[in-house]
């Protein structure tokens, strides 16, 4: 399949209420003055102005809203000491006296010293939580009146995080509640910088989105998302973008010689998808071509090394590193930056089987030219597969011309090991590339920790009978891991994402539902966005 012709829709096997689920929030900005609002309930934020740190020091909540009758309304659950401006935590008024709206909620950012806008961000979404158990459908919230850092970022914050929190993953429950918010209003003083902030808030609305629909994709179970079916999706969400696509299977493969990709693939009665996705804006032809490559194993048994099943279920996220470059790819074509990307996803399920890779197996893996032969791998480990359909990935957007690599991979349980499911690993090869993600970090406010690269960590995988093995053993694992990407990825400037113990979040949080988090879409649109010319 390729080309820009639309998929079939009818041919997809979207989930039943899939139209009703990704339905979008009506979004506006409103310039009128707060307390004139007509609206089922307005959110004003708060924060701990409280700076001592003695024990008795009692928390001082203050509103971040100067307005005198919102400052009035709350003024006694202020004083009372109930609402302590904790992050997250909320407080809710009925019939606000001097408000035309009917509910006003006070909600949290935590110490006012440490509030950023990534604070305001999981604020909207604490706001939309708390509404949409509640069969309230409409929100508004009042942007803080004084901005917090990054500059000019509060406005694009509270709506990704609204946006974020209006998802829930419970997409097969037949007597599901349509609970999503209707609309979302964030409302801002009159003399505030219009064009800014609409354009602040435009930017939020596409991250918001574009995070959702990865998410859409991980909670997707492996019998409804099969590698052809992540490749219609793919190719569909292109369509409606913009985006030039191609899906390719086996026989491609074969002609490209994935050697490593297609050893994943071949236990598995599932044919694997090569999914990718071009932008290429106008008067950009020359400067860099970012290639971003996922992992999309749509379900990862572990193969003939085959996983406990305890938590095997989990293993349908093992698409999220592909998810994620969807995500990006969606965002980057409604955003428009200034420069060429690419996007290849190979998606695959791991399966035992007859025709299954077996340990020991020796594997050919892509050739980057003719005149070089692809390196070989000593297959150890079965489910060591994410690092097996990456080598040919790296190596195709390689080849068709990316000057700058990025991967996303749910790739090793040593990185959960290592930082749990609070930051995620980052490797790279080159500072200068690192610098740039480095600072889109800022602007997403997503946590990513900087793992160490070398050659101690790659003489672990080297192979008595080949050029490579595809394990290092246990320890160092996540490292080990990212050396055996590396090794295809040369002299490239590169990042590597091992997103493992982030894809899920495995309890809810009072801003976002437990499930598919959709991380590493907003850090990957932020670094392609530095490479803007
Ligand atoms: N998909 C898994 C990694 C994973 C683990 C993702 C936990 C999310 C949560 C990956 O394919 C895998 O199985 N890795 C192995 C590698 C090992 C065999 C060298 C692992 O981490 O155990
Ligand atoms: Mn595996
Ligand atoms: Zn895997």
């Amino acid at each position: 399949m390729a080309g820009n012709h639309k998929p079939h829709l009818a041919a997809l096997s979207l989930p039943a209420r899939h139209n009703e689920i990704m339905k979008n929030m009506r979004t506006q900005f409103s310039f009128l003055n707060l307390t004139q609002i007509k609206t089922e309930l307005v959110a004003v934020l708060a924060a701990d102005t409280q700076t001592g740190k003695a024990p008795d020091a009692k928390p001082q909540p203050v509103l971040l809203t100067a307005d005198p009758a919102i400052q009035a309304a709350a003024a006694d659950v202020l004083a009372s000491g109930e609402f302590k401006a904790g992050a997250n935590e909320t407080a809710l008024l009925h019939a606000p006296a001097g408000l035309a709206a009917k509910r006003l909620l006070l909600v949290g950012l935590g110490k006012q010293t440490k509030a950023t806008a990534h604070s305001v961000r999981s604020a909207a979404g604490t706001a939309v939580r708390f509404i949409k158990p509640r069969g309230i459908r409409e929100l508004v919230i009042a942007l803080p009146d004084s901005a917090l850092p990054p500059p000019g970022s509060c406005a694009r914050a509270a709506v990704e995080g609204a946006i974020a929190g209006d998802f829930d993953p419970d997409t097969y429950r037949s007597e599901r509640k349509d609970q999503s918010t209707e609309s979302f209003t964030l409302a801002a003083p009159a003399n505030a910088d219009k064009a800014a902030l609409e354009a602040a808030f435009a930017e939020g609305v596409i991250l918001g989105e574009s995070q959702n629909f990865a998410r859409s994709l991980v909670n997707e179970p492996g019998n409804k998302l099969t590698p052809t079916l992540l490749g219609q999706r793919a190719a569909l969400m292109a369509s409606e973008v913009g985006l030039g696509w191609e899906v390719h299977s086996t026989e491609k493969l074969r002609e490209l010689e994935m050697g490593a990709f297609l050893s994943v693939a071949q236990g598995s009665a599932e044919p694997p998808a090569l999914i990718v996705l071009r932008y290429e804006p106008k008067g950009t032809t020359d400067g860099p071509v970012l290639g971003l490559v996922g992992k999309g194993i749509t379900f990862d048994s572990g193969g003939i090394s085959i996983k406990p099943s305890d938590k095997m279920e989990e293993m349908k996220t093992d698409m999220a590193g592909g998810a994620a470059m969807l995500g990006a790819m969606r965002a980057i074509a409604l955003l428009k930056p200034r420069v060429r990307v690419i996007a290849v996803i190979c998606a695959a399920e791991n399966m035992p089987s007859g025709t299954a890779q077996k340990p020991g197996d020796v594997q050919t893996a892509m050739p980057f030219s003719p005149d070089k032969p692809g390196k070989t791998i000593e297959i150890i480990n079965t489910d060591a597969e994410g690092r097996l359909v990456l080598a040919d990935g790296l190596t195709y957007a390689r080849q068709l011309g990316a000057t700058h690599l990025i991967d996303a991979a749910t790739l090793t349980g040593a990185c959960v090991v290592a930082l749990g499911h609070i930051n995620a690993g980052a490797f790279s090869n080159d500072e200068d590339t690192w610098a740039k993600f480095d600072a889109a970090l800022t602007i997403s406010g997503e946590k990513f920790w900087r793992l160490p690269l070398g050659e101690e960590y790659a003489e672990l995988i080297k192979s008595d009978i080949g050029d490579i093995k595809n394990t290092g053993g246990r320890h160092g694992g996540a490292i080990t891991a990212a050396e055996f990407l590396k090794v295809f990825v040369e002299d490239t400037p590169w990042i590597h994402l091992d997103i493992a113990g982030l894809a899920w979040v495995e309890d809810s949080k009072p801003y976002i539902a437990k499930g598919p988090s959709g991380v590493a879409v907003r850090s990957i649109l932020e670094w392609v966005r530095k490479y803007s010319s």
